[in-house]
Formats: C-alpha cells, structure tokens, sequence
C-alpha cells in the first residue's frame, strides 16, 4: 500500500504550520488524497510533490490564485515545473549577487569619501541583467549581415513582424513593419532613433492578440528568459510564422567545440544545465532547427564571434557586451583571461588551435528554429 504522511508530520518537514495546510486544502491548492482511519489528512507522495511545488512558488513570491494557475496546468510536468523554479531561483540568485556587488561598491567609494548619487544608489534595485549589463551593450553588439539575411529570408513574405527581446534592434528588417517588445528600460533607451516602435513587456506575457503578426522573432534572447517554453508558445500564440536565432545546449559537445569554454571557462556549461534542449525548443514552436555557422569576422560581438581572434577576449568592452561573463562571475572571468593572455603570449593557444586560422566559418551549436 502507498506510504502516506500525517498532516502533522507534512507540516513539520515543510516548516509552515498545520492551518496553512489545512487552508490549502480548503481552497482546493494541495488536497491531501486520502485520511486516516481517525479521519485526519493524509498526504501520498503525488500531494507531498505538488505542495513541493507550491511552496516553492510561494517562496519566489507568487501569490496563492497565480500558484494554482501554474499548478494546474496539464501541460506542465513535476519536471519542467522543477526546471522552472531552477531559472527563476538562479535569476533571483544573480540578482542578489548584483545587489552584494553594488553595496560593495558603495562601501569602497564611501571609505574613500565619496558618496554616490541617488540614482547610482537605487539603479541596481529594479535592476534586472540588462539593467546593469545594458549599457556596455552598443560598443559591439551590432547586425552581422550574413546572419541577419538567414533571419529575415526565414521571415518569408511575413509584411508585419514582432522582434521579441528586442534589444537595440539590431536584427530588425527594415522592409517590414516592425513592432518590438523588450523588457529592459535601458535597451529600450538605447533603440536608435527612427527605430521601430518599441512595447516594454516580457515574451512570456506578450500583449497582443492572437495570430497579430505576421511572424515573430527572437535573436539571442531566449537564454534570458524565465520561461523558454511559455515564452515561445506565446510567439506562436500572436503569430502565423516564427523565427528564433539560440543556441544548442544539449549538444553533448557543447563545451568541447569551442576553445574557449573548453580550455578556459568550462563554468559556461553550469550556467545550461536544465536549459532546455533545442528539441523542446524547437517543439515549442513546432518547427525545425538547422545550424548557423559563425563567420570567422563576425561584425556581432556576441560570445562566440571571436573564435578566431582570440586576443578580442581580453578586451574588457568586449566581456561587458556578453553576459555570458557577469554570468560566470568576476573570479572565473579574472581566471579565464589570465590563462588565455598567458597562453596567446606563449604560443600554447595558436599550437592548440592551428586549425581554425584556416576556416571562414565555425560551427559552435547556434540554430535558426523556423516554424
Ligand atoms: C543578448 S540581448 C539580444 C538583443 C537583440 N535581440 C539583439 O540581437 O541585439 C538579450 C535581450 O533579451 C532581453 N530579455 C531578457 N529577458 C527577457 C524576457 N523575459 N522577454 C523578452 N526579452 C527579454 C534583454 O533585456 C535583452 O535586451
């Protein structure tokens, strides 16, 4: 017979008090499946997992109707629930981290008398990445032209388009009604002028109408997302095509591809785990994935176009524009660049990696989904 759990001991183990349960079970978030032969509550290993679930959530501050909306969903199993949670956790981690650093900062500048500003002082507490990243992100981060007549030929016919995660726009077609949706006020600030209109929302919450788009795309967004899955579903919700330009994290040899996680920040591989895999990705949407090669002169500085101008990486405008390394954390990237400026200086990187002086192109795992 299955093992079951008295409401006392759920509640102990959980550490929130036997009325909390109670009332859970009452509005029908957590009902125990079975009772005791005293009548009281008793929780089976499927309950114990979705009050798991639900604590979690309350844990991350989601109020008690939006929990049962995600609870409920059949769509969502205990495993992308899990993953879920994982992203939303390692986002507020990395916001913490941001906040550790800045206090820092304010502390060093105060014992040498300086005071910072009022807005320097309360910049980094509605601060999400881009908040702090966002600004460093225009002195390389531009369109590459080979990758961008991929994207807009995947575009197909589509007359209006929705650029999801927009950022400066650089991957915008400029023959096509563009609408644009991103999240960051400082990426917004920074669209130039005359750019396409620009809507300040999340992709997992996109406010539009079913099917008001012709297509909607993403370039080098969806990593950023708390939700993949549900922020993809939602481009496929408010449009007929959509194009995505990510990355292939289950590639088994995702780090091992590339010089640079592989020899110098393999901490790049912690930072996908439980990303989800281009298949999920791709079925998301419904669609189909082929590889994009990266040209060896890459005019878009996104973490991967440097592959063959390796000394590019010990540049400190370059590291800002990527968030790949405010990601990994001051001590790998200080670690990393040491080792990669010995070994340039050496010889021991251009022995390693003869090959690539003779390839124009690279394929390092980014994918072009269209659906
Ligand atoms: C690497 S930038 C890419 C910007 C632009 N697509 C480009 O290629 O230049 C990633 C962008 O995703 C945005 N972003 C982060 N979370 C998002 C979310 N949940 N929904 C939509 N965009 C998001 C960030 O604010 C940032 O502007």
């Amino acid at each position: 017979m299955e093992k079951h759990l008295t409401v006392g001991r759920v509640a102990g183990l959980a550490g929130v008090t036997v009325r909390t349960l109670h009332h859970y079970d009452e509005i029908g978030l957590v009902r125990p499946s079975a009772r005791t032969a005293a009548g009281y509550r008793a929780y089976a290993a499927h309950d114990v997992e979705r009050l798991r679930e639900v604590l979690a959530y309350r844990r991350l501050g989601f109020g008690l109707r939006e929990i049962a909306a995600l609870v409920d969903d059949p769509a969502t199993d205990a495993v992308a629930h899990l993953r879920r949670l994982r992203r939303l956790l390692l986002a507020r981690r990395d916001h913490a981290a941001a906040t550790v650093a800045a206090i820092d900062r304010e502390l060093e500048a105060r014992a040498m008398g300086i005071r910072t500003t009022p807005e320097e002082q309360l910049k980094v507490f509605g601060a999400q990445l881009y908040e702090r990243i966002g600004s460093d992100y225009p002195a390389t981060r531009r369109t590459e032209p080979r990758i961008a007549a991929k994207v807009w030929e995947a575009l197909g016919d589509a007359r209006t388009v929705l650029n999801v995660g927009a950022g400066t726009g650089s991957y915008e077609p400029p023959d096509r009604a563009v609408t644009a949706v991103e999240p960051s006020a400082v990426m917004r600030a920074q669209r130039p002028a005359g750019a396409a209109p620009c809507v300040a929302a999340s992709a997992e919450e996109l406010p539009f109408e079913d099917q008001s788009f012709d297509a909607a795309m993403a370039f080098s967004t969806v990593h950023h997302w708390a939700d993949p899955i549900a922020g993809l579903r939602e481009m496929k919700r408010v449009a007929r095509r959509v194009v995505v330009f990510t990355y292939d994290a289950c590639d088994p040899g995702r780090t091992e591809r590339f010089w640079l996680t592989r020899d110098y920040l393999p901490e790049f591989g912690e930072l996908l785990v439980d990303w989800p895999s281009l298949a999920d990705l791709t079925a998301a949407v419904g669609g189909s994935a082929e590889p994009v090669l990266i040209p060896w002169d890459c005019a878009d500085g996104f973490f991967e176009a440097y592959w063959r101008r390796p000394e590019a990486y010990l540049e400190e405008h370059v590291r800002r524009a990527v968030s790949v390394w405010t990601r990994v954390g001051p001590r790998a990237e200080r670690r990393a660049v040491e080792a990669l400026r010995d070994d340039l200086a050496s010889g021991r990187w251009a022995e390693r990696n003869r090959d690539l002086t003779a390839l124009g192109a690279a394929e390092l795992g980014l994918r072009l989904i269209v659906a």
